[in-house]
């Protein structure tokens, strides 16, 4: 196996660190781009020629046109939302149906998923986990729980699939009924619907594991594009306020079929701030003038949902944890720019609980919840650096805090991102 010619991109806070730029960035080094985990809750944004573009579901290497897209056995597929996407950017995306494989073993989503999402976060109340509605968990838990999941496979039997969406809207609707007390689902109507998506997605339905270790023998380069963030990891992350997949790079392995050896180098991608959507601890989080100017200044509303998001001081302590985790290599910096301007400038750099220094990050969300940031005050700079293409093009105090994230984090810094464009990136090899 090649290995070193394989990339990883994985997110390691909470999500929203602009994994898709940076996917897109680094696509053209790849014949093959695969999603592994997660579904339309993931917003990825690239932007080039003036244009952006949204992505939830599609690997980010869909416009480059040597490229192949896949889309993992980890992921759950919305069927509809995968088509809608398709339509969308299939104008610009050039022959995407023909260079986008979804895994016959990826699992599905269905209207059972979303509303059973909705009735539950609406009970939990303040409780809530605060997700993206998308029936992202309720899908995996399906799946886990094996008696009422559909993998994309079962779109190629449909006659089987018809009488199984029966049996499962049957089972589904007595919880609807009886526990919520809500009206109940037609499954003629779903089945009517959903047939028409499966034919429609059947010729890019494959084994997409055994398509992989075929590219891998051909010395193929492969691109692996993590979901969401390693803090919102299932097993890892800042559970129970976490999404339901294997958000960190340990998650290839299972939702691709393609061995961690293989993996090569691992590239972590933060933002030169923290940011978090939904419920849940956030010891840096800035609940004054500072978030909020960061929040706009950042443009840091949902993708997905378009919710305001929260904002706080680069979380380098919860980062280096991240870090571990995913045996990283390198970083890359995103939305560096969005700092320029600000009067005042910090860095998380450990937690204290009652006075007393953490030395790891805490494994129990009630100690999070307690964690005061240990926060360091850097120089701020007022330049607009959205122009710089080197290094040496930034001012003294951006370099500084560039040097200051590699030397806490403990991994160097690969790429520093300065503005969305695909243009308005410094690269350093
Ligand atoms: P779910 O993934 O919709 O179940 O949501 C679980 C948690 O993960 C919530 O806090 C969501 O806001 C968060 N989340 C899910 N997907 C993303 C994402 O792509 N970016 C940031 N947060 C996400």
């Amino acid at each position: 196996m090649k290995a070193r010619q394989n990339t990883c991109i994985v997110g390691l806070t909470w999500g929203d660190e602009a994994k898709g730029k940076i996917v897109d960035l680094l696509a053209p080094e790849h014949d093959v781009v695969v999603r592994y985990n997660g579904g339309n809750n993931a917003g990825h944004t690239v932007v080039f020629g003036g244009e952006t573009y949204k992505l939830h579901l599609v690997p980010s290497g869909l416009f480059h046109e040597g490229v192949t897209c896949v889309i993992g056995g980890g992921v759950v597929v919305d069927p509809k939302a995968l088509l809608d996407e398709i339509a969308r950017h299939e104008p610009i995306a050039k022959g995407l149906r023909r260079r986008l494989l979804v895994s016959s073993r990826a699992h599905t989503i269905w209207p059972w998923h979303a509303k059973l999402e909705a009735l539950s976060e609406k009970h939990l109340g303040k409780g809530k986990i605060g997700t993206t509605l998308r029936g992202i968990g309720p899908a995996y838990a399906d799946k886990a729980n094996r008696v009422h999941a559909i993998r994309m496979g079962e779109f190629l039997r449909p006659d089987h699939l018809r009488v199984k969406v029966e049996r499962i809207v049957e089972a589904k609707n007595l919880a609807f009924q009886k526990v919520f007390g809500e009206a109940p689902l037609d499954a003629r109507a779903v089945w009517a619907e959903y047939e028409g998506y499966g034919t429609a997605l059947a010729p890019m339905v494959a084994d997409t594991t055994a398509y992989l270790h075929r590219a891998l023998a051909q010395g193929k380069r492969i691109l692996f594009e993590g979901a969401q963030g390693t803090l919102l990891d299932i097993d890892h992350g800042t559970y129970p306020y976490v999404t339901s997949s294997s958000a960190s790079a340990a998650g290839i392995w299972p939702g691709t079929g393609i061995p961690g050896r293989a993996v090569g180098e691992i590239l972590g991608v933060v933002k030169a701030y923290t940011t978090r959507v939904g419920e849940g601890p956030f010891p840096t989080e800035l609940k004054d003038a500072l978030g909020d100017q960061i929040r706009e200044q950042g443009h840091e509303y949902g993708t997905t949902t378009g919710r305001p998001r929260r904002c706080g001081w680069l979380d380098t302590f919860a980062i280096r944890y991240s870090a571990r985790l995913n045996d990283l290599d390198g970083i890359a910096i995103t939305l560096l720019d969005v700092l320029s301007g600000l009067p005042d400038l910090k860095i998380c750099t450990g937690y204290t609980v009652d006075g007393r220094p953490l030395e790891e990050f805490p494994d129990d969300p009630a100690v999070l919840e307690r964690a005061k940031p240990v926060l360091e005050t850097l120089q701020p700079w007022s330049e607009n650096i959205s122009g710089a293409r080197q290094l040496k093009d930034l001012p003294r105090a951006a370099r500084r805090y560039v040097k200051r994230v590699e030397e806490t984090v403990g991994a160097p810094v690969r790429i520093i991102s300065v503005g969305p464009d695909r243009a308005q990136t410094i690269i350093r090899r």
